[in-house]
């Protein structure tokens, strides 16, 4: 399969996306106003959501990385999760939030919600732009969603084929065809 631009259907543009991100961000901020907070970025997708994120979060807050691979190239899972990076700082009685840039399959999430979970935070909760809830494969707890998605296999804003088309400003669905 050649990859070229010209197969990017823009979807969601970046205004709109600016748009529902203050919203998460005024949502987030009240909901952890007072409360020691961690966001967690999941690498490497997240880079442009999270920026904008927490840049619209009006609190104090901690910020550190994970970085996690699920796909071994292409735009199918292979089910495997793998962690490459691994936090930096306890999250042991703090508010962890972890922030991704979309939920497929949900295999991802269910990891690393784990892999946290047993180093007793006050609270885990989740926070993704996208959700494609029809892949799903395991259920995992979301707690805020910026645009739930119908099976398509998108780019851009952070998402890759490849490692290609993060750097693109809007999220667009990649028709292979
Ligand atoms: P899951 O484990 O299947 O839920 O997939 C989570 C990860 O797969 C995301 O963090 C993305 O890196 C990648 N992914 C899933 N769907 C897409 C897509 O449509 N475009 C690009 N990457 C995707």
């Amino acid at each position: 399969m050649t990859m070229s631009r010209s197969r990017i259907y823009p979807m969601l543009p970046f205004d709109q996306i600016q748009e529902r991100v203050v919203e998460m961000g005024a949502q987030i901020a009240a909901d952890y106003e007072g409360k020691d907070l961690v966001v967690i970025g999941l690498l490497n997708g997240v880079f442009q959501f999270f920026a904008d994120l927490t840049r619209n979060t009006d609190l104090d807050f901690d910020i550190t990385f994970m970085q996690v691979a699920s796909y071994g190239g292409g735009t199918e899972s292979t089910g495997e999760v793998k962690i490459l990076h691994d936090l930096d700082r306890s999250i042991r009685g703090r508010h962890a939030l972890i922030v991704e840039d979309i939920v497929d399959t949900g295999l991802t999430l269910n990891k690393v919600r784990k892999l946290l979970l047993d180093r007793e935070p006050a609270s885990l909760k989740v926070c993704t732009l996208l959700d494609k809830p029809s892949r799903r494969r395991v259920q995992v707890p979301v707690d805020y969603v910026g645009f739930t998605i119908e099976d398509h296999f998108v780019v851009g804003y952070g998402l890759d084929l490849d490692g290609k088309y993060r750097n693109l400003p809007y999220v667009g669905i990649y028709n292979p065809a």
